[in-house]
């Protein structure tokens, strides 16, 4: 289990008022590795609106995407294979009690993955008035975490720390790039 049902509903509550999810910009890195690697199938793991995904799918027409994400219904179900799973400003979305079932279950999808992750508190508030970010970690936490949740068959192949400024906020980002041997 990687999400409550009570948390599930908050999310597609969050949607359907158009609060949340609307991501466009790829990050440099992640097409970086798309294009650096023979990737035919990507899944977009919390892909929102889906905005970063068509915008990936207009750079690489000849990839076949698929977007995941508990809020949308249209983006309600999982491949159970891609090349190369991505996830953007997602991980710390999640309940703290299912990090670690999520990571895994991610980790099956694909062999190569690429995550970036907000550290900091998001401006918005879920509507049970928790802070839509439920993990607000530094970056050594998340790597820790990762680490402590990868066999040796995969490597770390990249971490890249970096911060935002928006409206005077600072804001801290971390990236991981992880590929199975
Ligand atoms: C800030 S939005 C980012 C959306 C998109 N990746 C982007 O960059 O625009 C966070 C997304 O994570 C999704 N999310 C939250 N918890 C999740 C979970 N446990 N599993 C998958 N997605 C989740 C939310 O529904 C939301 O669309």
């Amino acid at each position: 289990m990687d999400i409550s049902e009570n948390y599930a509903k908050q999310l597609q509550e969050m949607h359907d008022r158009h609060k949340i999810g609307f991501g466009v910009e790829p990050p440099l890195k992640l097409i970086e590795t798309i294009q650096n690697n023979s990737v035919t199938s990507i899944l977009d793991y919390g892909c929102g609106e889906g905005n970063m995904l068509n915008k990936i799918q207009q750079l690489f027409p000849n990839i076949e995407l698929y977007g995941y994400d508990p809020g949308v219904e249209r983006f309600s179900t999982i491949p159970s294979k891609t090349d190369l799973v991505y996830s953007v400003d997602v991980l710390e979305h999640f309940e703290p009690e299912f990090i670690d079932d999520g990571i895994k279950k991610i980790l099956n999808i694909a062999d190569i993955q690429y995550h970036n992750i907000a550290c900091h508190p998001a401006k918005k508030l879920l509507p049970d008035g928790r802070n839509c970010h439920l993990i607000v970690q530094p970056p050594d936490w998340w790597l820790a975490m990762i680490k402590s949740t990868i066999d040796d068959k995969w490597k770390i192949t990249y971490t890249n720390v970096y911060n935002t400024f928006k409206k005077k906020r600072q804001g801290t980002h971390f990236e991981i790039i992880m590929v199975k041997k």
